[in-house]
């Protein structure tokens, strides 16, 4: 199990859009994904629209094991939920002496279940954060395209270095907007800094925050938005980052029977923000997209397609009848 930390210093930047879905995307694409919480808001539930019956802090404090404290929140996605309670835990365990590495412990203790853990953080030094850092072989910096973002990382670096556990191994700017010049020179800034961990944007989209605010993945509230196309695309990287494959052979796939030849990769344009991102979706995505020969059974014209993070989307122009499934099949 790789034990990635989705991090950063400053708070509401996206990192728990981004957890929730670059888990589900990874999830989608057949791997067996470990979402952890370590944020006392516990945004991660809340995002999945999922109700924990035990949390993060009755593994810390209580000892329980993990697996009694799991939700299965998707298919291939479980979830370890934290609460308020988990501020609670903080002063409790550091009476121990092996405080920072309670966390790191017990995520051993199901890593054979899962291809990836992806813990979400607060923004802040805490212990728990510290837990994770130190669970973590790899870190995930979302990042805001503003001002402070450059200082936001360096401190991150500096806490990781004193640390000593954990490689920034990508950094993902977030809520980017097309439109403001500012936006694309301080991008080019960080790609300067950071060159070769700096990801393509996720580019603003209020569906990303619908989606969480409805307790949905963005694949499932909006499949053709933009903030469903920039994620997917993340999924991708990450999982090529970090040598992700499924640990068992998935079901034969047929993800493009019926269709016409993908249309070839183009460049990536962003579409300014004012665009509907419905306007020109096969010119902005490379993934599959097309006209079936499935006629609509609300409509009877026939369905387009897209597959984006091992989702196979099959909906209709002309009503509004949608179906979802996962290429791969689910694995448990
Ligand atoms: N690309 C985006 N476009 C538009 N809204 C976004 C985007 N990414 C995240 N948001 C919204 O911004 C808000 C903050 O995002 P999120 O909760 O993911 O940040 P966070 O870093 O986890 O915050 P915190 O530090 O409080 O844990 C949320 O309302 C979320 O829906
Ligand atoms: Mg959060």
């Amino acid at each position: 199990m790789r034990t990635v930390a989705v991090t950063n210093l400053k708070g509401g930047v996206g990192k728990t859009t981004t957890t929730v879905n670059v888990g589900a995307g990874l999830a989608l694409k057949g791997l067996r994904v470990l979402l952890v919480d370590v944020d006392a808001q516990g945004n991660l539930a809340t995002a999945l629209g999922v109700l924990p019956l035990r949390t993060l802090y009755e593994v810390l404090v209580d000892g329980k094991a993990v697996a009694q404290c799991l939700v299965r929140a998707r298919p291939n996605l479980d979830l370890l939920a934290a609460d308020a309670t988990l501020m609670n835990a903080q002063p409790l365990m550091t009476q121990r002496p092996d405080w920072a590495y309670l966390l790191g412990r017990a995520l051993k203790t199901v890593a054979s279940q899962y291809d990836v853990a992806l813990i979400d953080c607060s923004a802040s030094l805490s212990v728990m954060n510290m837990g994770a850092l130190l669970a973590a072989q790899d870190v995930l910096v979302p990042t805001a395209v503003e001002h402070l973002a450059l200082r936001g990382i360096e401190l991150l670096q500096e806490q990781l270095a004193r640390v000593g556990s954990g490689t920034i191994r990508c950094i993902v700017p977030t809520m980017f907007d097309s439109r403001q010049r500012q936006a694309h020179e301080l991008l080019l800034q960080l790609q300067g800094r950071y060159a070769g961990l700096v990801t393509e944007p996720i580019r603003v989209n209020v569906r990303l925050s619908e989606a969480s605010a409805q307790g949905r993945t963005i694949y499932e509230h909006d499949p053709r938005s933009r903030g469903a196309l920039d994620y997917a695309q993340l999924v991708e990287h990450v999982s090529t980052l970090l040598g992700l494959q499924p640990t068992v052979a998935a079901p034969a796939a047929t993800p493009n029977a019926g269709l016409a030849d993908p249309a070839p990769q183009r460049p990536r344009k962003y579409i300014p923000d004012s665009e509907p991102a419905a306007a020109k979706p096969a010119a902005e995505t490379p993934l599959f997209h097309g006209t079936t020969h499935e006629p609509c059974p609300g409509c009877r014209q026939p369905l387009q397609q897209a597959v984006m993070a091992g989702y196979r989307i099959r909906y209709c122009d002309h009503c509004h009848y949608k179906r979802q499934e996962l290429v791969q099949g689910v694995r448990r």
